[in-house]
């Protein structure tokens, strides 16, 4: 399937895997890549440019194929060497990297010149439009039903994504929620170029993560994630457990009053023991409710052959002809 993504990119299928911390290493980037999709390795997982040169070089190991490098702009009293980073992903040769969180304007130019193309994940229409303002080639729009941040502005992906249609002159692909052909079909129908998925992967044979995280995924319906860090202004969707439970509580007791400091203990280092330890209690973990739509533990490539089936099966099936209630002039000159 061609789409404006697919020939952004140079990938076979417009289906993208989303930067994953302590999911998206080298392994799990290579397998989507392989399977003719967009892999992306999460560059704060790796915690320095040092680490982060050497897993691209393992990734370059596993694969021929185009894959990409996810940074996340975090506010923090003390940013990652966000310049070394850069600096590991040109020197490493990587040219397409996925920026999240912050406004990525500051490092737009060393990425332009060494010829990387960047697309920028945003949970609003007006991001989107700020992203392609600066000089993006391409955005990610991730709806509130997506794992991990969706913003503050609760608009879910029916609307999100027509809106973006309206609006945006580069190519977008729908974020948040994804997990079947017929949901790609859909995103195609609402304007999206492809697709890019997040809670889908960790569910895979090749997801090097603990096997109790994926059979939480299996184990969970769309009704059992949360909101965690409203008050905070920093809302991520996670998946409930015993931790995220005493979170809220702390929220629901504090309300304005709390700080971050207040819910360290089930936030703070809480991913190595989910994705290392598989101690599936022990706080807040990005978790989307597409975990309702999850029922087997696939491989990369075999998910994504079955996408790409169940995407051309409908668009053969259901649009391989004009509707028989168009109107007969439209049919007659299509
Ligand atoms: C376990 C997990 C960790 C994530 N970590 C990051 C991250 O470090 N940086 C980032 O930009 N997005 C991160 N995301 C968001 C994904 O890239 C993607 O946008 C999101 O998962 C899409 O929604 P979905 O889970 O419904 O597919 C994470 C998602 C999950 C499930």
């Amino acid at each position: 399937m061609q789409t404006r993504i697919t020939e952004l990119f140079g990938i076979e299928h417009p289906i993208i895997q989303g930067g994953m911390h302590m999911v998206g290493y080298a392994e799990l980037a290579a397998a989507v890549s392989n399977a003719g999709g967009l892999g992306i390795i999460t560059g704060l997982t790796q915690g320095t440019p040092e680490n982060l040169a050497r897993e691209i070089a393992r990734c370059r190991e596993m694969t021929d194929m185009p894959f990409g490098v996810n940074l996340t702009f975090l506010p923090a009293v003390t940013p990652p060497d966000y310049p070394g980073f850069i600096e590991a992903i040109i020197d490493g040769g990587v040219k397409i990297v996925e920026t999240a969180g912050n406004n990525p304007a500051k490092w737009l130019p060393l990425l332009k010149e060494a010829g990387v193309k960047v697309i920028h994940k945003c949970t609003s229409v007006r991001h989107s439009l700020k992203a392609e303002a600066i000089g993006c080639d391409a955005v990610s729009v991730d709806g509130f039903e997506c794992g991990g941040h969706p913003g503050e502005d609760d608009v879910p992906n029916w609307i999100l994504l027509p809106r973006a249609a309206e609006e945006l002159s580069i190519p977008f692909v729908a974020s948040g929620g994804m997990a079947n052909g017929r949901q790609l079909v859909a995103a195609l129908a609402m304007g999206a170029e492809g697709i890019n998925v997040g809670t889908r992967f960790v569910a895979t044979k090749d997801a090097p993560v603990h096997e109790n995280v994926k059979q939480a995924i299996l184990d969970a319906s769309e009704l059992d994630t949360r909101l965690i860090m409203r008050p905070l202004r920093n809302t991520e969707r996670v998946l409930i457990n015993a931790g995220v439970q005493r979170l809220l509580e702390t929220e629901r007791a504090l309300g304005a009053r709390i700080t971050f400091d207040d819910i360290a203990a089930e936030v703070a280092g809480v991913y190595p023991r989910i994705m290392k330890d598989g101690d599936m209690d022990a706080g807040g973990w990005s978790c989307g409710m597409v975990v309702g739509l999850i029922h087997d533990i696939p491989t990369v490539e075999e998910l994504i052959d079955r996408i790409m089936a169940e995407a051309d099966e409908i668009i053969q099936q259901r649009f391989g002809r004009p509707s028989a209630s168009a109107p007969k002039r439209l049919v007659e000159t299509a």
